[in-house]
Order: C-alpha cells, then sequence, then structure tokens
C-alpha cells in the first residue's frame, strides 16, 4: 500500500502547441506517475470540459489550491481519488476544474500505483491474468477539422492490419500502407506537397471518394486484398457536416448537402464499397435513430459511435437501448476521469458494445491510453499511424509484446 506524498501540476504544450496541463503524482516520495492531457478539434457537444473558461492556468490553480486533498490517500484507489475530484466539481461535465485536470490526476496517480507494485500499468487497471492486443487504427488521409481547404470532407480514413497475427506486423502493415499511399498521391499529382493532418494522416487536395480510391490502391499496391490482410475504416465525424437549421450533411469541400436518407446511403455504399471494417460517427450526434438502421444493415462491421456516446455511460445506455451503434469509441478525456471512462468501459463490455480506445487529435507524447486499450480489452487502438506523439503509442505496444500477460491478437 503506498500513499500519495505530493501532487504538482504545470503548464505545457499538446501537439497542436496548444496550452495543457501535465500532473505529476508521486507516492511514498519516490514512484512518480506523470501524464500531459490531450485535446480534441472535433468536439463532441456533450463531452467533458477540457478546461474551465477555456484555461488550463485555472486547472492548475484549483489543483495547487486543493493539493493537501489528495496527500495520504493510496495511488491506486482511483475512486477515493476521484471522489476528491467530484468534491471540488459537481457539475456533469467537469466545466469547474477541468477534465483535463481530472483525466491527468487520475492516469498519473494509477501509473505512480502500478510503480509501486512494480507492475505494468494495465495489469494495475484490470484483475484479468490473460490480455490481447488491440489492432492498431490509424489514419492514413485526411480531412474535416484536421485539416485545411481543399482536403476531403471526410475527416478521417483509416488503415487497419485485420489479417495481422502479431503486433509487430499489425504496426508494420499499418505504417507499409501509410508510405504507399505517399507513393500514390504523388503519382496522383506532382504538386502534393507531403502535407499531413493533426493526427499524421495525408491532407491532399482530393474530394471524398478519390480519397477513398487512392486509399485502396495503396492496399492493393502491396498485394493486399480489402477485409482480408487489410481492412479500411472512416471516421466520418459527420457533425461537422451537419448543419441544424437546413437539417442536411454539407460538404462544403466537395460541394453537395446530403438529406438524412441521402447520408445513410452515402455512409451505406462507402462501407459496402471499400469494405470498410470500422465506420466511425456515419449521420451526426444525436442521430440515435439513423445510427441504427446503419447498425442493423452491417452486423459485421464495427458501427461506431465517438461524438454520439462520447464516452459517457448515460449517453452509451441510450445507444445500446436503441441499438445506435454496436461499438464505442473510448477517450479518456471525454468523459473527465479514468474511474468514469472505466466504468463506461464495464458496461460496453457487459452489452458486447466492441471498444475502441482512441488518441485525441491534440496529444502528449505519453503512453497510458496503450496500457487503457489492453486493460478495457479493446478491439482496437485508434492512435494513428506516424508521427512522434503517435509512435510514442504504438512503440509502447511493441515493448508489452515482451510481456507474457499479454497474448496474440483481439478478436474483432
Ligand atoms: P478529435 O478527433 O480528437 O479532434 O476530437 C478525433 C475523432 O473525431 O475521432
Ligand atoms: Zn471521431
Amino acid at each position: 500500500m503506498t500513499k500519495i506524498s505530493s501532487i504538482e501540476g504545470r503548464i505545457l504544450y499538446n501537439s497542436r502547441g496548444s496550452k495543457t496541463i501535465e500532473v505529476d503524482v508521486e507516492s511514498e516520495g519516490k514512484f512518480l506517475g506523470r501524464v500531459c492531457a490531450p485535446s480534441g478539434a472535433s468536439v463532441g457537444k456533450y463531452e467533458a470540459v477540457s478546461f474551465p473558461n477555456g484555461k488550463p492556468e485555472e486547472s492548475l490553480r484549483i489543483l495547487q489550491e486543493n493539493s493537501q486533498k489528495f496527500i495520504g490517500l493510496e495511488s491506486s484507489d482511483l475512486k477515493g481519488i476521484h471522489d476528491v475530484l467530484k468534491s471540488l466539481d459537481s457539475s456533469t461535465d467537469y466545466s469547474r476544474i477541468g477534465g483535463a485536470l481530472a483525466f491527468a490526476v487520475t492516469i498519473a496517480s494509477m501509473e505512480s500505483a502500478s510503480k509501486a507494485a512494480e507492475q505494468p500499468l494495465f495489469k494495475t487497471l484490470s484483475p484479468e491474468f490473460s490480455f490481447k492486443f488491440p489492432f492498431p487504427l490509424g489514419n492514413i488521409l485526411g480531412g474535416g477539422a484536421h485539416a485545411g481547404p481543399g482536403t476531403p470532407d471526410i475527416q478521417e480514413i483509416l488503415i487497419c492490419a485485420t489479417g495481422s497475427k502479431t503486433i509487430e506486423d499489425a504496426i508494420e502493415t499499418n505504417l507499409a500502407v501509410h508510405k504507399e499511399l505517399r507513393n500514390v498521391l504523388e503519382n496522383e499529382d506532382s504538386d502534393f506537397t507531403n502535407g499531413r493532418g493533426d493526427e499524421g494522416g495525408w491532407a491532399p487536395k482530393l474530394e471524398n471518394q478519390k480519397a477513398l480510391e487512392v486509399s485502396a490502391k495503396a492496399c492493393e499496391n502491396l498485394g493486399f486484398t480489402l477485409g482480408k490482410e487489410v481492412s479500411l475504416g472512416v471516421d466520418f465525424a459527420a457533425s461537422t457536416q451537419w448543419n441544424e437549421e437546413k437539417q442536411k450533411y454539407v460538404y462544403d469541400r466537395a460541394g453537395f448537402e446530403n438529406s438524412t436518407g441521402e447520408q445513410i446511403d452515402f455512409a451505406a455504399n462507402i462501407i459496402e464499397k471499400y469494405k470498410l471494417i470500422f465506420a466511425e460517427d456515419a449521420v451526426h450526434e444525436e442521430a440515435f435513430e439513423d445510427m441504427a438502421e446503419l447498425t442493423a444493415k452491417f452486423p459485421n462491421i464495427l458501427v461506431t459511435g465517438d461524438d454520439l456516446t462520447v464516452t459517457n455511460k448515460d449517453i452509451l445506455i441510450k445507444a445500446i437501448d436503441s441499438k445506435s451503434c454496436n461499438a464505442s469509441i473510448l477517450k479518456v478525456n471525454q468523459a473527465g476521469s479514468l474511474y468514469d471512462a472505466l466504468e463506461f468501459a464495464n458496461i460496453a463490455n457487459q452489452n458486447n458494445i466492441k471498444l475502441i480506445t482512441s488518441h485525441r487529435s491534440g496529444e502528449s507524447t505519453d503512453s497510458q491510453i496503450s496500457h487503457i486499450g489492453i486493460a478495457t480489452k479493446s478491439k482496437m487502438l485508434k492512435v494513428g499511424v506516424v508521427g512522434g506523439e503517435r509512435i510514442a503509442k504504438l512503440n509502447e505496444l511493441l515493448r508489452l509484446s515482451e510481456h507474457d500477460l499479454i497474448r496474440g491478437m483481439a478478436e474483432i
């Protein structure tokens, strides 16, 4: 049993160059847990607020003023630490202290506890004795809120090495497709600058369908068959296109508009044509019935909620009741504290909702989410393919492959 002996914070920057908070939790004066909070660009309406009034400095001040409340708690007592945070902020969205603070304090405490127990974080987070690797799912081509004008309206085209038997092969295959896609893009457009979006996916001036075609071509050039060795996924992030006034999805860059029915057909055609394994937020974040239509139509692919479910257990229960998805993104900072996120994961696992633990577009170089993905029995880990802050999560999986508690790949 180790008790928290100090807790401190500081202001740092995320991968987008925006200010964020990092928290150090130390137990027994020597076991350091250190976590820097990420943040999103395509943020769900109902997710936790990152910082009070948008100011990381306010979260830091609140931590400094209340640090004594954490001292002496067991660093492994996630519920106790969560309860202190809730005593400081009774709102449902962490708007008083900031979800980023709840994220950093809870994960740093558990990291400190796992160092004291001399075991990896994933083991501290789960009572199981046998674990599997989630399949890495990474952005190879991006647009929407993650890249500039001229890029696709669709936010992310993703690769997943669904045929891989080992984590090493799965990572290497994703990297090969990302590299080959650059060759395809250079052949398509001699002016392609090799520009990349916030998550490391290429950001070419291409409309949606063409972007999907070149992504499929990169896989085929390497001798892969879509749906076998590799599969594509799409994060439509359709709330970005949804126009409440017009009640339509407005594709500014491609120059068309979809009614609700047309949007469902648009997504269904892409799912079928490119044999997707994964389709995220194909309709907007409050369209539970439209998502249910897609879920019924495609029982064998991961019809996934992100902005729809926002790692919020009450919203997940609503999605389960209305059969709106068969999979959900888990982003700890959407929930706020790790305790909230693990409660969400339990409900998902008990109801056969497949989990995909995910990074944010504004990331730190930390790698605790790789452990969280393993501990929550996630089927996939959505952490990008390249970029220092993305590779950090993948490299952690490779380190963990030396661990004999983790055997083989998850069953999707
Ligand atoms: P965000 O995007 O981190 O910018 O919110 C990621 C996503 O929508 O999955
Ligand atoms: Zn998303």
